[in-house]
């Protein structure tokens, strides 16, 4: 098996300045965006109650900072994000309110490879990174450094199957196919959620519940896991 460490996915080498900037602005660039998030958010806060209102949450990956004033609602919060680019950190603390910005401690660490010790903190808050992992030897490198560093909780979004926009993505992926596309390019993934579940149990994770974006309609899913010791 690949060490840990050493994982460094194609996809991540994209968050460079320019491309930070404009996920700064994806959310919040037209309605259908807005509602998204405003979506997002609601999940997101149904996730903090299940996971009993973590006091300590590791936001990883913050990217803009989209949830940091979300995750700030709790008033005793302490809150950690991190982030694999720079750009995306520096463009976060330069975009959120300062007053915000002030209350969070940020830094740059690959997911596969935090830099925080064993059972650091209460939960990770890890949205819209494992859409982008491929291999289930990736995705379980990724929820067992997860699994050393909370010591309760995570939350994760990701796109799986069962529902109308995957069943429709396979049908125009198997079109392209059939036109000799390879798809080589691809760095968005759906995952079977039979076997998904195999992996959060592989790796020590129990689902607690999980939210679907619109059920039965839209990819994403956020699972809020606890950590079986
Ligand atoms: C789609 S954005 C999601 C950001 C944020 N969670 C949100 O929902 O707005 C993906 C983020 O993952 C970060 N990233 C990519 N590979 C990573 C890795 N190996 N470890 C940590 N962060 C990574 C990127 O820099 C980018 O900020």
């Amino acid at each position: 098996m690949q060490k840990a460490s050493s994982i460094e996915l194609e996809f991540s080498r994209k968050y460079n300045r320019a491309h930070a900037q404009q996920y700064l602005h994806k959310h919040s660039e037209s309605l259908a965006r807005r509602l998204s998030h405003w979506r997002d958010e609601q999940i997101a806060r149904e996730s903090l109650k299940l996971a009993g209102e973590p006091k300590v949450v590791l936001d990883l990956p913050c990217g803009a900072g989209r949830f940091w004033s979300l995750l700030a609602e709790q008033q005793d919060r302490v809150i950690l994000a991190a982030d694999n680019s720079a750009d995306m950190l520096n463009v976060a603390k330069a975009a959120q309110p300062q007053e915000l910005v002030s209350r969070i401690t940020t830094f740059q660490t690959s997911a596969f490879d935090i830099d925080l010790e064993d059972n650091s903190v209460d939960s990770i808050f890890c949205m819209r990174l494992l859409h982008h992992i491929k291999d289930t030897e990736h995705r379980l490198a990724l929820l067992r450094e997860f699994h050393r560093v909370s010591r309760d909780t995570l939350i994760v979004s990701l796109w799986i199957d069962g529902n109308f926009k995957a069943w429709r993505r396979k049908k125009l992926e198997a079109r392209r196919e059939a036109r000799g596309h390879t798809g080589q390019n691809k760095n968005r993934f759906v995952v079977n959620r039979s076997d998904l579940e195999r992996e959060f149990e592989k790796s020590g994770w129990k689902v607690v519940e999980y939210r679907d974006f619109i059920p039965g309609y839209a990819m994403w899913r956020t699972y809020t896991l606890r950590k079986e010791h």
